[in-house]
């Protein structure tokens, strides 16, 4: 009896924590327990086709098209029919950087390295929709141009 007690009153806790989470924090976002949440759409893909701009020098590019269905396995890469060095020429898409193909020792190998097969390990599409959190990044131009000693060499 009593240990019913205790699971009702730490699962009325859990709800009302879950409930008074309005925030980011939780999975179910507010949502009670006992109710079926209506899912968010599932927001479109960017396609304008624009390279956009990156954030640091090291940055892997973001993706401006649909990858939708594209294939990447053992025996197809679908990115490297448009994207190879040899296929650029007519697709007009920007080749892999040189980085793509050197291995861990930084010698430059004749085909893509293995290490950058898996191009959506680093290379993402973006989303058209609303920050989740709050973003501070600052471009490091803004960051120099703030320092007090900028300007100098
Ligand atoms: C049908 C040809 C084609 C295929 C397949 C393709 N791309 Fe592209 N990609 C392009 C073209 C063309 C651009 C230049 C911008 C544009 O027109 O979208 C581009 C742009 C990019 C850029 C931006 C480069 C930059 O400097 O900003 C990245 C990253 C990229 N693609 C990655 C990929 C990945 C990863 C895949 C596979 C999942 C892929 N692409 C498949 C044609 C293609
Ligand atoms: C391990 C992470 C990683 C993987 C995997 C990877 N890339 Fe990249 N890619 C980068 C980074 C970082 C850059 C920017 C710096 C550079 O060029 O190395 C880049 C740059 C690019 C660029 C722009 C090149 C330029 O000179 O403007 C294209 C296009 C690209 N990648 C396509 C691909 C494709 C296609 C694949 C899959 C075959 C792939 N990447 C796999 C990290 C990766």
């Amino acid at each position: 009896m009593r240990r019913t007690l205790f699971i009702a009153t730490l699962l009325a806790a859990t709800t009302a924590a879950f409930a008074q989470d309005g925030g980011i924090g939780g999975l179910r976002h507010g949502t009670p327990l006992d109710v079926e949440a209506t899912p968010p759409p599932i927001p479109s893909v960017v396609n304008s086709d624009i390279r956009q701009v990156r954030n640091w020098p090291e940055q892997p590019p973001v993706i401006p098209h649909h990858i939708d269905n594209y294939q990447i396995d053992l025996n197809v890469n679908k990115c490297l029919t448009c994207h190879s060095r040899t296929a650029v020429e007519v697709s007009q898409a920007p080749m892999v950087s040189v980085t793509h193909f050197m291995n861990r020792d930084g010698q430059v190998l004749a085909a893509v390295t293995p290490r950058r097969f898996f191009c959506t390990q680093c290379h993402v599409p973006q989303a058209d929709t609303e920050p989740l959190v709050e973003n501070t990044f600052q471009d490091v131009d803004a960051v120099i141009g703030s320092s007090p000693t900028s300007g100098t060499p």
